[in-house]
């Protein structure tokens, strides 16, 4: 169930990107991640919708190879059309399930921006992004913290400020469900049972936006 059109929800994924990925991400980014890359780190970005993290990446790291899927061809034609100044990233339009379409330990960072929530059950995904991660490798996980009613109602109030922009009041009840699903308790609770603990965390707009780098929870044979 969408509650948003396609062109609504891409305006608003574009028009909200510069403040949900402030210096504070990116410092965990850089902090975290980048020291333990190799020179041409091979980057996944599931549900990547208009492709702005990724090109992020690539301004960043113009070496690394990218990879976006998105089920919507409206938002990966916006991400095709950014002006790559190098290799421009693999997208491909796939409805995501249960499975990924890359090889086994491919991956050096997976991630997932405003994505995970929308599955019910995410265990049979996360199992997938396990197999598709190298054994030292990150998964990004930048999501939606359960709030109470009235804080996340207070957000769409606050932030992001977005002239005509149609989250209006019952817009915003409604999504209040699929935003809410998980806790950040939850989160923890649910990455654990994927195989993963929280190397890093960062929290923005009252704890309602979290950013987890997980790291896998035991070593991984090689071989
Ligand atoms: C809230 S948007 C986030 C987009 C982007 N990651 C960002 O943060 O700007 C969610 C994205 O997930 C995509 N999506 C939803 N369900 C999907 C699925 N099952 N498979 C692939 N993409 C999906 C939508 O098309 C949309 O682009």
């Amino acid at each position: 169930m969408s509650l948003l059109t396609e062109s609504q929800l891409l305006k608003l994924m574009v028009d909200t990107h510069g403040a949900r990925f402030d210096g504070r991400i990116w410092d965990a980014f850089d902090n975290e991640i980048v020291p333990e890359l190799p020179g041409e780190p091979r980057i996944v970005d599931l549900g990547c919708g208009p492709g702005l993290f990724l090109y992020d990446i690539h301004q960043r790291l113009p070496d690394s190879k990218l990879f976006g899927v998105d089920a919507s061809p409206a938002m990966l034609e916006v991400a095709d059309n950014l002006g790559w100044s190098s290799v421009s990233p693999r997208l491909e339009k796939m409805v995501l399930g249960e499975t990924l379409p890359f090889g086994n330990a491919t991956m050096d960072v997976v991630a997932m921006n405003f994505f995970l929530h929308q599955f019910d059950y995410p265990l049979p995904l996360m199992a997938e992004v396990s197999r598709t991660l190298k054994p030292d490798g990150f998964v990004w996980i930048y999501d939606w913290a359960r709030k109470p009613l009235e804080e996340y109602l207070n957000f769409w109030n606050v932030e992001p400020e977005l002239p005509d922009f149609p989250v209006d009041r019952p817009t915003a009840y409604k999504l209040f469900g699929l935003h809410n699903r998980f806790s950040r308790e939850d989160w923890r609770y649910l990455l654990a049972q994927a195989g993963f603990k929280v190397a890093r965390e960062v929290s923005r707009a009252s704890g309602q936006h979290r950013l987890m780098i997980l790291k896998r929870k035991t070593e991984v044979a090689l071989g």
